[in-house]
């Protein structure tokens, strides 16, 4: 496996793979109903992401396992659309993408970096030496069907 900046041509399997991950993974923690509404919402990478060049995909031969990365946001350097492949879960896909993603965003100058995990990922983050600093609720465009996570940060 080896990891790579993202390109445009990645989009569709980086979706397809997303949806996989998130409609399986996070079925034990969130209402039917707001996964319905959320699923399409968290599953979505958009074209500005996959090619910022700060978007990473974990890749063996053509297929990609996983994908994350970060960006530049209004709390400094943060955590983006991570996902792994139900099929590929506990490899260490994901705390190698995480691996890649601090390092790119220390070289970037930053000292901290947070996410806004999704419930079923606290545990992966604290694993990770992420600490819990609050409960967000994130706006899936309905508002009976809001989407609940947990903002963590980490030192780089
Ligand atoms: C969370 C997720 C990214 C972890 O991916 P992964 O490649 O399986 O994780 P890793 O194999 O790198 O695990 C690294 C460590 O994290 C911890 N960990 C990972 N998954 C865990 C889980 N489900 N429960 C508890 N700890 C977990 C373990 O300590 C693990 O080390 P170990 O396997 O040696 O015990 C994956 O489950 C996923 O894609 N979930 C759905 C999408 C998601 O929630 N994304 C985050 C949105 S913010």
């Amino acid at each position: 496996m080896f990891i790579r900046p993202s390109t445009l041509a990645d989009k569709a399997a980086i979706c397809d793979m997303a949806f996989a991950c998130y409609g399986t993974l996070l079925a034990d923690h969130y209402a039917p109903e707001v996964l319905k509404v959320a699923l399409p919402h968290i599953s979505h990478v958009p074209d500005g992401l996959v090619q910022c060049g700060t978007y990473f995909v974990a890749v063996e031969g053509d297929v990609i396992m996983g994908a994350c990365g970060w960006t530049d946001g209004p709390r400094g350097a943060e955590v983006r659309k991570l996902a792994v492949h139900p099929d590929h879960l506990r490899k260490g896909i994901a705390r190698q993408l995480l691996a890649h993603v601090h390092g790119a965003a220390h070289a970037a100058g930053h000292q901290r970096i947070s996410t806004a995990a999704s419930l079923n990922a606290v545990p992966f983050y604290r694993a990770l030496g992420y600490a819990d600093t609050g409960w967000i609720k994130i706006d899936t465009g309905h508002a009976d069907a809001p989407f609940d996570a947990v903002t963590m940060v980490r030192d780089l």
